[in-house]
């Protein structure tokens, strides 16, 4: 087994700037003596200052000893000369994100380190081969790529290079795991694994947004209580900022030869441009002025309906549960043979295949259709999205609206769209991440392990697809491709072959 970096090595920080400081505490903690060095004057010891001040917190809080405070705080040493940092057995630079001057830094701490020094770079969007092509040894760069906040959050993707040694790498996320991290192996492509396959979060959400299916506090509120996504796309990009996360796009769309898979927004652009960059800004989606209330999110007012029965036609597949809150309501629940729907009132309800309402609707002879979006719990799930078809009666809409709320369900109708918002979502994060696999990337281990302790998903997205049952992932993202008659929403390879094979992505 690899040995990881034992805490009589020496650590160096190169960039003193947010994650630069967290990365410091972060080793500190973990017992090493850390160097924080910056080229701006004064930086190394602001930096210094800024976690004593968030580990000071914990201290009047209780939650941290004065003594194991004092401990932390003197294992980092600001320097103000880059020589100082020497004797380190692990580089780690997190400076300014520009390929020229990460390039000169390396090149001096290749000059200046002993040969067994490992370099690391925290880049979140430079190709690690490139950062690595002048070294003299490109072998001991590896990309050590922490998230903000650094000392919270547990995601560290250690990203290979073309060059980059196998033992580095193991080394390092041996390391990271010492640290107190989740790591996993990455190998150097755009947007390594999380800022890759998390563009679909935003993309899909965005494009809804334009599309007129329901306003961003409908859609957040969605995500949020059907879909257990800890925040909605468009309150989390306000937070992250909409400069960043049109950055990022770009970039990768960009480096991805503009697959339209991760075509960027007009309408995140039009807020970059009108300076609205979300939080930061006092204005993104949603306005941040002390007097501003966040909209409340689109939802019926009571339906009334004095049914009793609830007829099961099939089988519901992931809703089934959905059928247990039905049962436990009080509605007498009739099984019979059918295409898997529910029948209540002159409503027929199903869930989302990809197809629009409308266009099912009249396909299967059923007008009266609603469709109902995916939860990740149908069981525990507060809220779930629907849409109508246009044939459908007033009468049944409004039986279908009823029907849910009796299981205490609060119902965001929204325009028909194929999909609808979590299936939607869910399905093209699952795509990515299994084109990612599919292209070495990582394993689908480490992509869903990436995905749940970077950004905090509820589910990893194959473990998730696999939970709907072989092929409906498949099967929705086909159907979304023929009611755009778009390239975007091609399923990967491995989606295909697995629904052929009658298979999930791990058994
Ligand atoms: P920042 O702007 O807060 O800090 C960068 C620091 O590096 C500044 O203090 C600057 O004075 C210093 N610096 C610039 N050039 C230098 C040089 N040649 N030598 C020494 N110090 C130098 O930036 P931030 O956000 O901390 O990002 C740093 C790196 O981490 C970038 O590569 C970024 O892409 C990456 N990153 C950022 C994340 C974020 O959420 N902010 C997340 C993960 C990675």
């Amino acid at each position: 087994m690899t040995q990881a970096l034992d805490t009589q090595t020496a650590i160096a920080v190169i960039g003193a700037g947010a994650m630069g400081s967290g990365i410091a505490q972060v080793a500190a903690q973990a017992g090493h003596k850390v160097y924080l060095h910056d080229q701006r004057e004064g930086a190394a010891e602001a930096g210094r200052a800024g976690v004593a001040k968030q580990l000071q917190r914990r201290v009047d809080k209780g939650k941290l000893e004065q003594q194991t405070f004092d401990a932390i705080v003197g294992r980092i040493h600001p320097v103000s000369a880059l020589s100082e940092i020497a004797d380190s057995g692990l580089v780690i630079e997190a400076i300014v994100e520009d390929l020229e001057i990460k390039r000169t830094l390396l090149a001096d701490l290749e000059e200046l380190c002993n040969e067994e020094t490992i370099l690391a770079t925290n880049t979140s969007s430079i190709s690690v081969t490139a950062l690595g092509a002048k070294l003299r040894h490109p072998e001991r760069l590896v990309g050590m790529h922490f998230f903000n906040p650094a000392p919270l959050m547990a995601l560290v993707e250690v990203v290979k290079g073309l060059a980059t040694d196998n033992a580095v790498a193991e080394i390092v996320h041996a390391t990271a795991t010492n640290w107190g991290k989740k790591p996993v192996f990455a190998t150097s492509t755009p947007g390594f694994i999380v800022n890759r396959v998390a563009r679909p979060f935003y993309a899909e959400s965005l494009r809804l947004l334009q599309e007129g299916a329901a306003d961003p506090a409908t859609l957040d509120a969605i995500l949020r209580e059907a879909g257990n996504f800890r925040m909605g796309p468009f309150e989390l990009t306000d937070l992250i900022g909409h400069d960043v996360n049109y950055a990022v796009t770009n970039s990768v769309f960009n480096s991805y030869y503009q697959d339209t898979r991760f075509l960027p927004s007009l309408i995140q652009k039009e807020l970059v441009e009108a300076g609205r960059l979300g939080r930061k800004s006092g204005q993104g989606f949603y306005r941040y002025t002390e007097d501003s209330e966040r909209p409340e999110p689109g939802t019926e007012p009571a339906c009334q309906s004095d049914d009793t029965r609830l007829i099961v036609e099939g089988e519901t597949g992931p809703a089934a549960q959905l059928v247990e809150r039905f049962r436990e309501a009080g509605l007498e629940i009739v099984e019979r043979d059918g295409p898997g729907q529910l029948r209540f009132g002159e409503a027929v309800l199903a869930l989302t295949d990809g197809r629009m309402a409308t266009e099912r609707a009249r396909l299967e002879g059923t007008p009266n259709l609603t469709l109902f979006d995916l939860a990740f719990d149908f069981g525990k799930a507060t809220r779930l999205a629907v849409s109508v078809a246009d044939q459908a009666t007033d009468k049944a809409r409004a039986d279908a609206c009823a029907l849910l709320q009796k299981a205490g369900i609060s119902v965001s109708v929204i325009e028909d769209r194929p999909g609808l918002v979590v299936m939607r979502t869910v399905a093209m994060l699952a795509n990515e991440a299994a084109d990612a696999e599919l292209h070495g990337v990582a394993t689908k281990e480490d992509i869903d392990l990436a995905m749940k302790a970077g950004l905090n998903y509820p589910e990893g997205p194959l473990s998730w697809s696999d939970r709907l049952g072989n092929g409906r992932v498949f099967q929705v993202l086909t159907n979304i491709q023929n009611s755009y008659g778009e390239d975007r929403y091609r399923p990967a390879l491995l989606l295909r072959k697995n629904h052929h094979a009658d298979k999930g992505f791990y058994a």
